[in-house]
C-alpha cells in the first residue's frame, strides 16, 4: 500500500485531469526528445506520469517500451484509461518514486516532469539512479527559483504547492552530482508562450467545490513571483 501525502494543488491537477502539467507542456517534451536517441527497444520510465500524456507520446512516436509511475490513484486511473483508449502497451503503476519496487538498471531513460519538487529529492534521485542502466539518461523538467527568497514567501509557495523545498539551478546540479550523475547539461531555455501552454483536461465525475479556486490561486502565485519562480530542464547521464 502506498502512503500518499498530497497537496491541494496536486488534488486539483488530478481531479481536473490536467495533462502536460509542467512548464512548456507536451510541446517542450517533444522538443527535448528530438535530441535523444529513442528506439522501439528503449525502456523508458516516466516518473510522476500524471494522466500519462508524455508516456503515451513516447510510446506512439518512438514505439518505445514505456512505464509510468504515479503516487496518486486518480492520476493512475486516468493514465490507465488513456492507454486503454488508444490501445497503447504502456504499463502504469501506482507507487512512489521514493521507494520503487523494480530491480536495478531496468531503464535506459527516465524522465520526471514537475515531480521532483514534490518529493524527498535525495531519496528519489537515488532510486532514479538505481533504476537507470549504466550510460542511461535522466531528464528532469523541474521548478527552479532564480534567486533566494525570504522565509514568508517561501512558505506561501511551498505550502500551496505542497513542495518539499525550493531549489536554485546550482542546487539541482549539486544534488545530481552528489547522486552520481555525469554530463549534466541544461536545455536551452525558451520563454514559455501561451501558444505552447494549452493543457489538456480530463475531469473527474465529482470535483470538490474548493478545488475550483485553485487554478486562480496558482495563476496569482505565478504572477506574484514572476521572474523568481522558473524552471530548468536538466539532462544527465548515469
Ligand atoms: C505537477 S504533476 C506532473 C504530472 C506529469 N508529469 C505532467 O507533466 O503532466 C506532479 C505529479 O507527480 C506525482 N507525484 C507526487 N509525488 C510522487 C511520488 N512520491 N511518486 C510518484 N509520483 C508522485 C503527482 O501525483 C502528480 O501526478
Amino acid at each position: 500500500m502506498v502512503s500518499i501525502e498530497t497537496s491541494i494543488y496536486l488534488d486539483f491537477l488530478s481531479k481536473f485531469g490536467v495533462g502536460g502539467a509542467h512548464p512548456g507542456g507536451i510541446q517542450l517534451t517533444k522538443e527535448i526528445f528530438k535530441s535523444e536517441r529513442i528506439t522501439p527497444t528503449t525502456h523508458i520510465l516516466d516518473v510522476g506520469c500524471g494522466t500519462g500524456q508524455t508516456a503515451a507520446y513516447l510510446a506512439t512516436q518512438y514505439g518505445a517500451i514505456v512505464t509510468g509511475i504515479d503516487i496518486n490513484p486518480v492520476m493512475v486511473e486516468k493514465a490507465k484509461t488513456r492507454m486503454a483508449t488508444y490501445q497503447l502497451p504502456v504499463k502504469i503503476i501506482q507507487g512512489s518514486i521514493e521507494n520503487f519496487p523494480l530491480k536495478d538498471e531496468t531503464f535506459d531513460f527516465i524522465i520526471s516532469e514537475s515531480v521532483l519538487s514534490f518529493v524527498k529529492k535525495p531519496r528519489s534521485l537515488t532510486e532514479i539512479f538505481r533504476l537507470l542502466k549504466g550510460g542511461g539518461r535522466f531528464i528532469a523538467n523541474e521548478l527552479t527559483i532564480n534567486q533566494r527568497i525570504d522565509p514568508s514567501n517561501k512558505k506561501e509557495i511551498t505550502q500551496f504547492y505542497g513542495l518539499d523545498s525550493l531549489l536554485m539551478e546550482r542546487d539541482w546540479i549539486t544534488l545530481l552530482q552528489r547522486t552520481g550523475f555525469k554530463e549534466i547539461n541544461i536545455h536551452k531555455q525558451e520563454p514559455i508562450t501561451q501558444q505552447n501552454l494549452t493543457p489538456e483536461f480530463y475531469y473527474s465525475d465529482y470535483i470538490e467545490p474548493e478545488l475550483y479556486t485553485i487554478m486562480n490561486q496558482h495563476v496569482y502565485i505565478m504572477a506574484k513571483y514572476q521572474g523568481i519562480l522558473d524552471y530548468r530542464v536538466l539532462l544527465c547521464t548515469k
